[in-house]
């Protein structure tokens, strides 16, 4: 443990300042949505992405992950682009662009009905070397026990984990999940945060990318929900949040949770 630093705990501050007490490779995951371009105020607090994602890849270890979940405001017709910027950040400073995953929304706000409803957002998955963890969620094959002849391009089968082509697969009784996943929009502990993450969300990304006494850190906490499931799965948490209210509430949630799960 770095000094001066407690595990379970929220600390009312700039994640820069957190994460300059926390030593090198220190860090097994991050679940985390940063503001989005100034779409929403937060006080007025000045969002510095680069060193925020330098200090980032400092502290992860070695196949730690960071899930960093984002989308763009669109001005003038146009798109700000920041999720993509910010990706390509990231993979410059050493970070695997691992996967780009969706979180699409089950039932998103209409908005301006001059182009197609805005119904996802990036799930990005950063990875600091190949991730050490991953535990795929699987769902069930509706084909299970027939016969296949999956023919795989030559460029393609390293993803395909090096499957030959025209060699004949018998499918399995499940498979992994696709990248793409669906929330519905809601606040769940109706906490005074005006954009909280889903609790499944979380739920799905922890258990994906971790194992029980990890270190999980998100650097824009908000109303606490990575926290809450991280502790309620038996991770380890530490959260940064400049606002302090929604520390004050996110620790009542957490204690709050946590006396649930014991009764
Ligand atoms: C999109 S919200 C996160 C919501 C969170 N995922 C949840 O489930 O409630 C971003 C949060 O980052 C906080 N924030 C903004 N800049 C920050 C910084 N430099 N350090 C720590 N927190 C920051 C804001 O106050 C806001 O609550």
């Amino acid at each position: 443990m770095s000094d001066n630093l407690l595990f379970d705990k929220i600390y009312a501050e700039d994640c820069l300042v957190t994460m300059g007490k926390m030593a090198e490779n220190y860090i097994d995951l991050v679940i985390t949505s940063p503001p989005y371009d100034d779409l929403r105020k937060y006080g007025g607090y000045v969002f510095k992405f680069e060193p925020i994602a330098n200090e980032l890849y400092r502290v992860m270890k070695q196949g730690g992950v960071i899930i960093w979940v984002v989308a763009d405001s669109t001005r003038n017709g146009t798109e700000s682009g920041t999720s993509f910027k910010q990706a390509l950040y990231f993979k410059q400073i050493g970070f695997n662009l691992y996967d780009t995953m969706i979180y699409q929304k089950s039932n998103p706000v209409p908005l301006s009905h001059r182009r197609y409803e805005q119904s996802f957002e990036y799930m990005f998955v950063f990875s600091k070397g190949k991730p050490k963890t991953f535990n795929p969620i699987r769902i069930p094959c509706k084909s299970v026990g027939t016969k296949k002849n999956r023919a795989v391009s030559k460029a393609n089968e390293e993803t395909y984990s090096g499957r030959r082509r025209d060699e004949i697969t018998v499918v399995n009784s499940t498979k992994i999940h696709s990248n793409i996943f669906t929330y519905g929009v809601g606040n769940n502990d109706k906490t005074k945060h005006n954009a909280p993450f889903p609790e499944q969300l979380v739920y799905d990304q922890l258990i994906s990318w971790s194992n029980p006494c990890d270190i999980i850190y998100d650097p824009f906490m908000g109303s606490g929900t990575t926290a809450k499931v991280a502790a309620l799965n038996q991770r380890h948490y530490i959260g940064s949040e400049v606002n302090e209210q929604y520390c004050i509430e996110a620790e009542r949630r957490i204690e709050s949770a946590l006396q649930k799960q014991k009764a």
